[in-house]
C-alpha cells in the first residue's frame, strides 16, 4: 500500500532504487500517479548532489544482534501523535495473550526519574535543546533496557513479549529534525544496553488526520503538537527508515483503515517474526 510514509521515502529515490524498494504493482502505482520520463519517475527525477543535510542520512549503524539469546520478540510501535499506538498496542496485546504468550505492554519515555525529566521538558516546563533532549531520552532508554526488575532485556530473556509504544526511531525523528541525526542515531543504534527491535511497525496515517484526531482527545499540547513540527517529524521518519531499512525489520502499515483490518495486519506481522 503506498501510504504518505512510502512516498516521502522514495522522494529522492532513483526508479532502480524504488523498483528494489516497492513491489511491482505499488511501483507502478507511483509511477501512474507522477508519471515516468525517459524511464525516470517525474517527481523523483532530480538526482541531488548530496548535500550537508544529505550526508547526515548516510549514516550506517553497525551494530547487528543485541540481546542475543532471548527468547522474546520485542515489538514496537511507532507514529505520530494520534496514530492509534495506544489502541493497537492493547489489541495487539489482547490477541497474543489468547494465543498463550506472555506479553509486557510499555512506553517511551518511562515513569522513570529521567522519564519525568523528559516529561516537564515536552509539557514545555523546562525549556531543553534538541541535543540535551537526545541525550535524556537516550538515558531513559538504556534504563528501560537494563533495569533488572522493569528492563526489557530481562523480559525478553525470561520469555515475554514485549511491546513498546516508541524507541529509538521517535529518538532520530523528533530530536533529529533540530539536532544532528547522525549523531541521535550513533548512540541509539551503537549502544551496547539498548537492544534491537524485533519488528518496527510505524502506523501510517495523514498528518491532517492526526491532528483532527490530537484536537478531539487532547485536553494539553506539547512541544512537539504543531503541524509545522508533526510535518518536519513525519519526514524524519521517513529519512530514520530509509537510514536503517538494512538492519532493522520495518513495517509501514496503513492506519487510516478500520480498527480490525489494521489490528489484523499488525498481528499477522508479529506472527511472521523468526
Ligand atoms: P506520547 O507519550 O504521547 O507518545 O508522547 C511522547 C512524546 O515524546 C511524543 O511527542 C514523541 C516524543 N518522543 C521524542 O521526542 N523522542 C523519543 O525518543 C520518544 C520515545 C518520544
Amino acid at each position: 500500500m503506498l501510504t504518505e510514509l512510502r512516498l516521502l521515502m522514495l522522494e529522492d529515490a532513483k526508479p532502480a532504487e524504488i523498483e528494489k524498494r516497492l513491489p511491482p504493482d505499488e511501483a507502478e502505482a507511483l509511477y501512474a500517479w507522477h508519471g515516468k520520463k525517459d524511464g525516470a519517475v517525474k517527481a523523483f527525477l532530480a538526482l541531488k548532489e548530496y548535500g550537508e543535510e544529505e550526508k547526515k542520512l548516510l549514516y550506517k549503524p553497525s551494530k547487528k544482534t543485541p540481546a542475543s539469546g532471548k527468547k522474546g520478540n520485542f515489538i514496537v510501535l511507532e507514529g505520530l501523535d494520534g496514530a492509534g499506538k495506544t489502541t493497537h498496542i492493547e489489541l495487539l496485546k489482547k490477541r497474543l495473550n489468547e494465543d498463550g504468550r506472555s506479553v509486557y505492554a510499555t512506553a517511551e519515555p518511562t515513569s522513570s526519574a529521567v522519564g519525568g525529566l523528559v516529561r516537564d521538558a515536552l509539557a514545555g516546563l523546562h525549556t531543553r535543546s534538541a541535543s540535551e533532549l537526545a541525550a535524556l531520552f537516550l538515558c531513559d532508554r538504556i534504563q528501560h533496557n537494563v533495569n533488572p526488575k522493569t528492563g526489557i532485556a530481562g523480559f525478553l530473556q525470561a520469555g515475554t513479549d514485549v511491546i513498546c509504544d516508541r524507541y529509538y526511531y521517535s529518538s532520530l525523528a523528533y530530536q533529529g529534525i533540530d539536532s544532528d541525526i547522525g549523531w541521535v542515531a550513533h548512540m541509539n543504534l551503537d549502544c551496547p544496553d539498548i537492544c534491537r527491535p524485533d519488528a518496527c511497525i510505524f502506523l501510517d496515517l495523514s498528518v491532517e488526520r492526526c491532528i483532527e484526531r490530537m484536537e478531539s482527545e487532547r485536553l494539553t499540547t506539547e512541544i512537539y503538537e504543531t503541524e509545522e513540527i508533526i510535518r518536519r517529524v513525519k519526514r524524519r521518519f521517513a529519512d530514520t527508515f530509509r537510514m536503517c531499512n538494512e538492519r532493522e525489520n520495518i513495517f509501514i502499515v496503513n492506519a487510516d483503515r478500520p480498527k480490525e483490518t489494521v489490528s489484523a495486519e499488525i498481528y499477522s506481522i508479529v506472527k511472521g517474526i523468526k
